[in-house]
């Protein structure tokens, strides 16, 4: 399991750059599973909604930009440079304005029970010390009968392995050594991602913590899949 300060002082180095690596390294496919990601909350009619590990807030703005005025949503995250680049970017849309952005850590989240409708959290479960505290934290948060979304890197489609392990282990480190200029922190992205659960452990992960109907949605070749449950 991740090392909680070695993760938060990784993503503190990156986070000037976190950005711009992310949309090279995915293709710009990464604006795609946010939008599939809003769509399935959506669909939840949500009054209010947590964005944990909000990081540089992508999926918070497209939360804003997606969801009806008037839904509140509050992005989370325990490190502060990922939450500066966050608040530097909310000034940029007036729809974004009202985005709350607060430093909390997932292990322990600093808020009430049963305080949300629908939480989401993209790419940060797989940095989660221990992922079963995690998610009974998100669901003591949410309402019963709230929803979780969990977007996250999965096992892709087994013809598919070969190609994209070699992707990791060697492209990966490469290319964002040089725009981050931290080639060990994606050396252990990609060490993660590898040793991260296919979609029917991790389903059986989330139904551990109390979650009922748990379903998994595969995209691009199954290297993300975006799991829903309710809590
Ligand atoms: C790969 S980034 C994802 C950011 C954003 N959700 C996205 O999709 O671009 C992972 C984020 O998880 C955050 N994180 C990791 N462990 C955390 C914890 N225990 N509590 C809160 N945030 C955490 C990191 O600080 C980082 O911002």
């Amino acid at each position: 399991m991740p090392d909680p300060k070695a993760v938060n002082s990784m993503f503190a180095r990156i986070a000037g750059r976190y950005d711009l690596a992310n949309h090279l390294l995915s293709g710009g496919v990464d604006h795609w599973w946010r939008l599939w990601l809003v769509r399935a909350v959506r669909d939840t009619q949500p009054g209010a909604v947590l964005d944990l590990a909000t990081g540089s807030g992508d999926v918070a703005f497209a939360l804003a930009d997606g969801l009806p005025r008037g839904v509140e949503v509050i992005g989370m995250d325990f490190c502060q440079p990922m939450l500066d680049e966050a608040v530097s970017k909310r000034a940029a849309n007036p729809r974004w304005t009202k985005i709350g952005f607060k430093q909390g850590d997932g292990m322990a989240l600093p808020l009430p029970d049963a305080a949300f409708d629908a939480l989401t959290i993209s790419f940060g479960l797989r940095n989660m010390a221990d992922r079963h505290q995690a998610l009974s934290e998100m669901r003591r948060v949410l309402r019963r009968g709230g929803r979780l979304f969990v977007l996250e890197f999965s096992q892709p489609y087994f013809w598919f392995r070969p190609f994209y392990y070699a992707y990791l282990k060697f492209v990966l480190p490469l290319v964002a050594g040089r725009v981050t200029g931290d080639r060990s922190a994606y050396e252990y992205l990609g060490g993660s991602i590898e040793s991260f659960p296919d979609r029917a452990k991790m389903s059986e992960e989330i139904r551990r913590a109390g979650f009922s109907d748990v379903r998994a949605t595969p995209f691009t070749f199954g290297i993300v899949a975006l799991h829903e449950a309710r809590a």
